[in-house]
């Protein structure tokens, strides 16, 4: 027996890598599949939340009842979230989205020459730092794909992304992170409690995090 206990919120949830295009045939990305954002919208679909994910490119097929918004670059994610959240009452940023696009996309296919290539690179906008810090009543939360100083980090990207939590994982451990089934991570909340768990499927991880949103309701 599932609990309806999201009934009647609106959750936003974020997966998959964004893409940033170089020329017509080659583009910037980064390892993320998405599993982690489909195990949470299929969760909270569960739990019935309306839920919308926006979704970067990836193999994974749309959740049950899920309305799936796809989009390819940082800008677009953020566009699409931008039109929905102030109808939203939680948002979850469990994508990867890129911090940088190329500065020119050139509108052919760049020749290779004998020599070095060189591109440079522009800022996107930091998403979740945005609606962190223009939320009104929302629950706004994160994640933080670490290697190294990964608590530290965290706590960091907590507090300059104004969240009510965030979910830290060490990308480098070999059962956390991208493309994997599993994920081993430390939640840490504004009131400044941090829980470790050990490893578990993306979709318990899932139920724990729309756990601690359910008691952030309450
Ligand atoms: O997709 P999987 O293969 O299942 O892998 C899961 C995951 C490793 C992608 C996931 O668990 C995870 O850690 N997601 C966050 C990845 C990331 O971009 O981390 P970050 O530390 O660079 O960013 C911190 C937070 O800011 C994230 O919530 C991210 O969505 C957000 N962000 C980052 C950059 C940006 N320009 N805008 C953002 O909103």
């Amino acid at each position: 027996l599932t609990n309806k206990e999201l009934k009647g919120k609106k959750v936003i949830v974020t997966a998959g890598p964004t893409i940033e295009p170089i020329d017509p045939v080659r583009y910037l990305t980064n390892h993320s599949s998405g599993k982690m954002g489909y195990a949470i919208a299929e969760e909270a679909e569960k739990m019935g939340a309306e839920v919308i994910l926006i979704s970067g490119p990836t193999h994974l097929k749309a959740p049950d009842g899920v309305e799936v918004v796809r989009i390819n670059t940082t800008q677009q994610m953020f566009n699409e979230i931008e039109k929905r959240f102030n109808g939203c009452d939680v948002l979850i940023k469990a994508a990867a989205p890129l911090d940088y696009k190329p500065e020119e996309v050139y509108n052919n296919k760049i020749k290779k020459g004998n020599g070095k290539l060189e591109l440079s690179f522009t800022r996107n906008p930091d998403i979740l730092k945005y609606f962190g810090n223009n939320k009104k009543d929302q629950i706004v939360v994160g994640f933080a794909a670490e290697t190294d100083n990964v608590l530290e980090n965290g706590r960091k990207k907590m507090k300059n992304k104004n969240l009510d939590f965030i979910v830290v994982n060490d990308v480098s451990n070999k059962d956390a992170g991208f493309k994997k089934e599993t994920n081993v991570a430390t939640i840490i909340d504004k009131e400044g409690t941090e829980k470790s768990y050990p490893k578990m499927s993306k979709r318990e991880l899932a139920k724990i995090i729309l756990d601690k949103i359910l008691d952030n309701f309450s």
